[in-house]
């Protein structure tokens, strides 16, 4: 089999390379110095922690029932996961994994509302489907109204500086319902007009 070699540059060229590479070294070594780079750039920052914290536990290892509690990871066990692995509650609900009540010992009925409001100021991404059908079925109207959000589509504009912060859908996406850091596509469900389905 014929061997394939790349050929070998003339000895003065490789040269005529080698120098232009050791004065450039040079250069950017005198640039260097002349900026006077701080040893530390990020000198007064503080310390990122050595160790993420442990999450807070889900159940108060305080509480008198801690005990007679269902473990967490036997109660999610079997649950369908979102993008992140996460249990996927909504999933759960429409496969009739879960049946939430209206309240504690509660045999009432949830007052549902079947009514999406579609949320456009979103910049680029895909617009953000708000789903009353979904919320209901596990929150009374006055958890969200009036405090929260007035009812009117488009009273409300907000932002992820502002969800990130725990305010808006902020309240309750990053506490108690799946966080707004990971899964943008549960809520930037609905392509602009002309846009290719982003997931
Ligand atoms: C819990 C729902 C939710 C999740 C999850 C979410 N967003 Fe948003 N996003 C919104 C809402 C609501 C708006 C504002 C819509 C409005 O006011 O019309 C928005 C607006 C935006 C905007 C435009 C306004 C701004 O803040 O710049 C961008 C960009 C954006 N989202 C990016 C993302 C990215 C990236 C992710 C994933 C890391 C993400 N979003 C996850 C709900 C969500
Ligand atoms: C999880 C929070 C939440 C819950 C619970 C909730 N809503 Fe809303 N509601 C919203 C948001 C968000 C909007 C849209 C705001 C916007 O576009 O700025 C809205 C909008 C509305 C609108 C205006 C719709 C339109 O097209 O103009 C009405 C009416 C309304 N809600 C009634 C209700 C009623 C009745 C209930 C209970 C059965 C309820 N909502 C439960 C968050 C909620
Ligand atoms: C009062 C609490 C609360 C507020 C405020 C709230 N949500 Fe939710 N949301 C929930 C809960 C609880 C669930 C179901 C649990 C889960 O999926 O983690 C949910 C689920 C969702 C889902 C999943 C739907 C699906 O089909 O998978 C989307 C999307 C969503 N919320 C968007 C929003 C947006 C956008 C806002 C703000 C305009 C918002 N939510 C405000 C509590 C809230």
């Amino acid at each position: 089999m014929p061997e394939h070699r790349r050929p070998r540059p003339p000895l003065l060229a490789r040269s005529a390379f080698a120098a232009a590479a050791t004065a450039l070294a040079v250069l950017f070594g005198a640039a260097l110095a002349q900026e006077q780079q701080p040893a530390d750039l990020f000198g007064s920052m503080p310390e990122p922690p050595t160790e993420a914290p442990p999450p807070a536990p889900v159940i108060d290892p305080a509480s008198p029932a801690a005990g007679a509690l269902q473990p967490p990871a036997e109660a999610f066990n079997g649950l369908p996961p979102d993008g992140r692995g996460k249990p996927d509650w909504v999933r759960a609900l429409r496969e009739g994994l879960i049946q939430p009540r209206a309240g504690v010992g509660s045999s009432g009925a949830m007052q549902l509302l079947d009514h999406d409001v579609l949320m456009k100021n979103t910049a680029q991404m895909p617009y953000v489907r708000f789903s009353h059908g979904v919320h209901t079925q596990w929150l009374a109207c006055a958890n969200c109204h009036d405090a929260l959000f007035v009812p009117r589509a488009g009273a409300n504009p907000t932002n992820m500086t502002r969800i990130f912060q725990g305010e808006s859908c902020g309240t309750c996406h990053g506490t108690v319902a799946f966080t707004a850091m990971f899964t943008c596509e549960r809520c930037h469900s609905v392509p602009q007009p002309g846009q290719k389905p982003w997931w």
